[in-house]
């Protein structure tokens, strides 16, 4: 029996989905714990792209449990496409469950999202548009209407009505929108809610009874440590707790049970969305980095931001997450830089710093201090062996386990499934 979770050291975008994929094929359940449809894995199987953006990677195999836990937002229309497109690819949902206490995100949360965003002016922190903020925030004012009260109609619709009541007083006085029709929300929620209700259930009893049968389960974060909502950059950062704690309130797992916490970080770093990036290369490097690994974003098609990879903030990661072992993804996007930077400390305010600040207008100031590492050349996406890596790019590896002391056992070198090489058992 073993419990693993799987979080991104970064800002998103870790290629966590690679690593999520191959450590779900050797799991029962999978399960999810925070974030909603901001997200997005993309999974290549055989020649099949997968993009998932609230449904664990699990249910792409069959036999195995895939969980929605009830840290999650969720926007039951998005499921409800999501689910319907992997069925139109004859994916079954006989083992699929989502947690009723998992909160819903609303017709009115989009609105808010874009609106709040718009409100910002040159401050916005470049959010997804789902409606993620205005849910959690419903969440911690105790107005959030949850995934189990769809399978109740009164309950469903006294909870929309008071929330209505709330928020169509905001879109109105505060913004100067329409209001909501109660009516309609409520039909298409019931309606939607008919067709989730097979797999509403309480999925943190479940997973302890698999626990106690010795079943392997997986936790796959979203998002990446640094848009933590208490470990990240904030205010620029999403509203879950996207680190490996988030398990235990997200899906209602005590901390002594989790085994291994493997944390994946990109060889490079990328960034969506506001915020400060202390090794951003805005020049050529970062745009061959942003094409050569196709940095666009799977939920909005937004250009990722590239830069280096940093010390301090993956020391960051590494520590807040307990992590035991990395994966290092991406490498064969390197090839071909004569050189490689590493930052390695900060220069800020006239003083040498080496860990990150909390304080993220420090963050934005901090200037990276570079240590260069010699580059290497050719396609590394046919090697299936670390001995056949070049020289160089095993000198890079081994130079982040080094400054880490963690290891890293898996080490992507492309796209697909079995584009990785593992080094020992994870
Ligand atoms: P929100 O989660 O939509 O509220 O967005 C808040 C911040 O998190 C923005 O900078 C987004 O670009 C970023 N973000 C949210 N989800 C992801 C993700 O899955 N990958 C990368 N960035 C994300």
């Amino acid at each position: 029996m073993s419990i693993t979770t799987v979080v991104g050291t970064q800002w998103g975008d870790e290629g966590k989905g690679k690593v999520v994929d191959l450590m779900a094929g050797k799991a029962d359940v999978i399960v999810r714990f925070q974030g909603g449809n901001n997200a997005g894995h993309t999974v290549i199987v055989n020649d099949d792209k997968f993009e998932l953006h609230l449904i664990p990677s699990g249910i792409l195999y069959a036999g195995k449990k895939a969980v929605m836990g009830g840290g999650m937002v969720v926007d039951p229309q998005a499921l409800l496409e999501e689910i319907d497109g992997l069925k139109e690819r004859d994916i079954n949902f006989d083992n699929f469950f989502i947690s009723d206490a998992a909160h819903l995100v609303l017709p009115y949360h989009l609105v808010l999202d874009r609106l709040e965003e718009e409100m910002r002016g040159p401050e916005n922190l470049g959010t997804t548009s789902r409606g993620i903020g205005p849910a959690y925030v419903d969440k911690a004012a105790r107005r959030g209407l949850r995934m189990g009260d769809l399978l109740h109609r009164e309950r469903l619709a006294s909870r929309l009505k008071a929330a209505l009541n709330y928020h169509n007083r905001i879109l109105e006085k505060a913004f100067n929108q329409e209001p909501f029709s109660y009516q309609e929300v409520f039909n298409s929620l019931w309606e939607a809610g008919r067709r989730l209700a097979p797999y509403i259930t309480n999925t943190a009893l479940l997973l302890d009874r698999w626990r106690e049968e010795g079943k392997h389960i997986f936790f796959e974060g979203a998002q990446g440590t640094l848009l933590d909502i208490d470990h990240g950059s904030y205010p620029y950062v999403t509203s879950s707790t996207t680190v490996a704690g988030g398990v235990c309130h997200g899906a209602g797992i005590g901390p002594g049970r989790i085994d291994q916490v493997i944390g994946v970080t990109k060889a490079y770093m990328t960034r969506v969305g506001e915020g400060p990036f202390p090794t951003e290369d805005k020049g050529e490097q970062g745009k061959k980095l942003r094409e050569e690994g196709h940095e666009y974003g799977v939920t909005t098609g937004r250009p990722r931001r590239c830069g280096w990879l940093d010390v301090p903030l993956l020391r960051h990661a590494c520590r807040v997450n307990g992590i035991d072992i990395l994966a290092l993804t991406k490498i064969d996007v390197l090839s071909g830089h004569r050189e490689i930077k590493v930052a390695t400390a900060y220069r800020v305010d006239g003083e040498e710093i080496f860990e990150m600040p909390t304080d993220t207008d420090l963050l934005g100031r901090c200037e990276p201090i570079y240590e260069t590492l010699p580059g290497w050349e050719g396609n590394l996406s046919q090697v299936k062996e670390y001995s056949d890596l070049p020289e160089n790019a095993r000198r890079y590896i081994e130079y982040i386990e080094g400054k880490m002391g963690l290891p890293i056992k898996l080490v992507g070198v492309g796209a697909e499934r079995n584009q990785v090489i593992l080094r020992g058992d994870l």
